[in-house]
């Protein structure tokens, strides 16, 4: 898919909560590039001296009526904090779209997201249903203040909660919530990495097919700085930003 240095405009700035926000952003030629779910932009950050190298950011969804992008911002350190102060009107410059996304299945999938791990998710969602898949999204947050984007969520699939301290949905962690007892024909996952472990563990018991979608930290984004590196089965040390960060948890090595 062809990558582009492109400057958005932010259209809106939806502060969700203390810690994260939606931005939505219009490309400022008026042409949205092709984009498939799971893949990721690099978004350079004016104005933050802390911050030399762009930032990766997971493409939330794409709004084809209204030509929007949206990114799903969680305040981790001062890159992030200037993105989530970001004016409307202001400027963003990105390359975009990097990497390679989730397989588009059909059947009874389940997409499971933890934290900001839910970004990717909406936009895949919204896909699967569109190509006839039976959706159901397991969504878990520390609490009911940190679920973000549940009426979204809704619009393409059956929605199941877990909370940490049990102030909606199930109590515990998604690994726990009882809808992991029903049968899927893949599940989709994004999240904390002992998350995606714990996920990547139950469905290799229950022989169901399963990608996750890795975080390494990166710098260019494009390939070329190798700093993301994870092993593979299939083909050794892979760069995450080029050959993910969706990979089949068969290909990785992990111990689980
Ligand atoms: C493919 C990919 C997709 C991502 N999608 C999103 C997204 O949709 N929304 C979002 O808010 N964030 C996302 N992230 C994480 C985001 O890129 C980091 O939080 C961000 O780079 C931190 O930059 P900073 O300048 O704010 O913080 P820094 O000052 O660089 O770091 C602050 C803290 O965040 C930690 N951190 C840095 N990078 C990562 C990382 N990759 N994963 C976990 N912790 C990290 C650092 O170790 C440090 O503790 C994604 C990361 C990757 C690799
Ligand atoms: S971030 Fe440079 S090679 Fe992946």
């Amino acid at each position: 898919m062809k990558k582009y240095v492109k400057d958005f405009k932010v259209s809106d700035n939806v502060h969700l909560n203390e810690q994260y926000s939606l931005l939505k952003l219009k490309p400022v030629d008026g042409e949205m590039p092709d984009m498939h779910p799971g893949q990721f932009v690099q978004v350079y950050i004016d104005n933050s001296k802390n911050t030399y190298l762009r930032r990766p950011i997971s493409i939330n969804f794409l709004d084809k009526i209204n030509n929007e992008l949206w990114l799903l911002i969680r305040k981790a350190g001062d890159g992030t904090r200037h993105l989530i102060q970001t004016p409307c009107g202001s400027m963003l410059n990105m390359i975009i779209p990097l990497g390679k996304g989730f397989s588009l299945k059909n059947g009874n999938i389940l997409l499971i997201g933890g934290g900001v791990g839910v970004a990717p998710l909406l936009f895949l969602g919204k896909e699967l249903k569109e190509k006839g898949c039976n959706v159901s999204f397991l969504l878990g947050a520390r609490s009911k203040n940190d679920l973000l984007e549940i009426d979204e969520f809704k619009k393409y699939g059956q929605i199941y909660l877990s909370t940490e301290d049990g102030s909606v949905g199930e109590k515990g962690f998604v690994t726990q919530n009882s809808i992991l007892q029903s049968s899927f024909d893949m599940i989709q996952c994004c999240g904390p990495l002992p998350m995606m472990k714990a996920v990547a563990s139950i469905a290799r018991k229950k022989n169901i097919n399963c990608e996750v979608s890795l975080e390494n930290s990166m710098a260019c984004g494009v390939g070329a700085c190798l700093c993301c590196v994870e092993d593979t089965v299939s083909s050794g040390n892979v760069c995450v930003c080029k050959d993910g960060p969706v990979f089949n948890i068969n290909d990785l090595k992990w111990q689980i």
